[in-house]
């Protein structure tokens, strides 16, 4: 039993009594989209960043925006209001709705609107001492990896073949280059510039993507995004990855090898001591 209180087309309710029905296109094609924003001291982070990604993922795949951009503002609200922890992170879905099963949009289904809120912890204090390790992975995915769709299959199956071999996390490959982890942007960094991919289809535009090029500037880092050849990772000095839940955490092992000298270099130190203080920066966090 938990004490989270969802949101379910409309309704605040226990998350043990939110159910949705078996016919849902979410449950059974995977034809949705979501969204995972954290909260700092009670407050939605980057949340215009965000609320304009669900935008995109919704228009991408056809599904009229259900509640607008008020609409959306009110629910992060009153969802983070009702659950005690300061740090959260909210996770919202869109589905295409519920309606006999056929792979042609439905006329008429109701897109089914589901968010709830989780305690957000900080990254364990040994995964910044020690960093994280990766595991290279072909990416088999779709073309459509910049949709943040809940048809998260070929995410997953990369995530357990990194946790199968003893990594933290995977980093794919799509013909050589750089696309991204199975949950996560990769950064590759070398002779003191931060470098990302571009954006495109290949990977999820994270809205960590767009900070880290804030922090880079603010901080005096020099930052690229450009293809980025596989065996440069092999040769980086550090190697980062970012998510909304795992902010930005170094990474010192590469396929069982060490990244530059094995140890957080002072590249990640300098970002997340600037990711601390932009989650009270009003500029930065999106507060107006
Ligand atoms: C596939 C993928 N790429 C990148 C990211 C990072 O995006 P963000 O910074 O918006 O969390 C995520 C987040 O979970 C992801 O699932």
């Amino acid at each position: 039993m938990s004490e989270q209180t969802v949101y379910l087309d409309g309704q605040y309710l226990p998350l043990a009594e939110a159910r949705v029905p078996v016919l849902d296109r979410g449950f059974i094609f995977g034809d949705g989209v979501y969204e995972v924003v954290p909260v700092y001291a009670g407050r939605a982070f980057r949340w215009p960043q965000h609320r304009a990604r669900l935008g995109r993922s919704l228009a991408a795949i056809r599904i009229a925006d259900p509640l607008g951009a008020a609409g959306w503002d009110a629910l992060v609200r009153e969802l983070v209001g009702r659950h005690p922890w300061p740090d959260q992170f909210v996770y919202i879905q869109v589905t295409r709705g519920v309606a006999p099963r056929a792979h042609p949009f439905p006329a008429d289904a109701t897109p089914t609107v589901f968010a709830m809120s989780s305690e957000l912890k900080a990254p364990a204090a040994a995964l910044l001492e020690k960093g994280v390790s990766l595991a290279s992975l072909p990416d088999e995915r779709w073309l459509h990896c910049d949709i943040k769709s809940t048809s998260l299959l070929g995410n997953v199956l990369a995530r357990q073949a990194a946790i199968d071999a003893g990594a933290h996390e995977c980093v794919m490959f799509r013909d050589g280059f750089l696309t991204e982890g199975a949950a996560s942007n990769v950064w590759v960094a070398r002779d003191g510039v931060v470098r990302g991919v571009p954006a495109g289809p290949l990977a999820l535009e994270g809205i960590r993507v767009g900070l880290i090029e804030s922090l880079c500037a603010a901080e005096g880092i020099a930052f690229e995004r450009r293809r980025i050849h596989r065996d440069e990772l092999g040769r980086a000095d550090e190697l980062m990855i970012s998510s909304a839940t795992q902010e930005i955490l170094p990474v010192t092992l590469l396929d069982g090898k060490p990244v530059g000298n094995g140890i957080p270099g002072p590249l990640h130190r300098r970002l997340h001591q600037a990711y601390q203080r932009a989650k009270s920066d009003p500029a930065i966090a999106g507060w107006s």
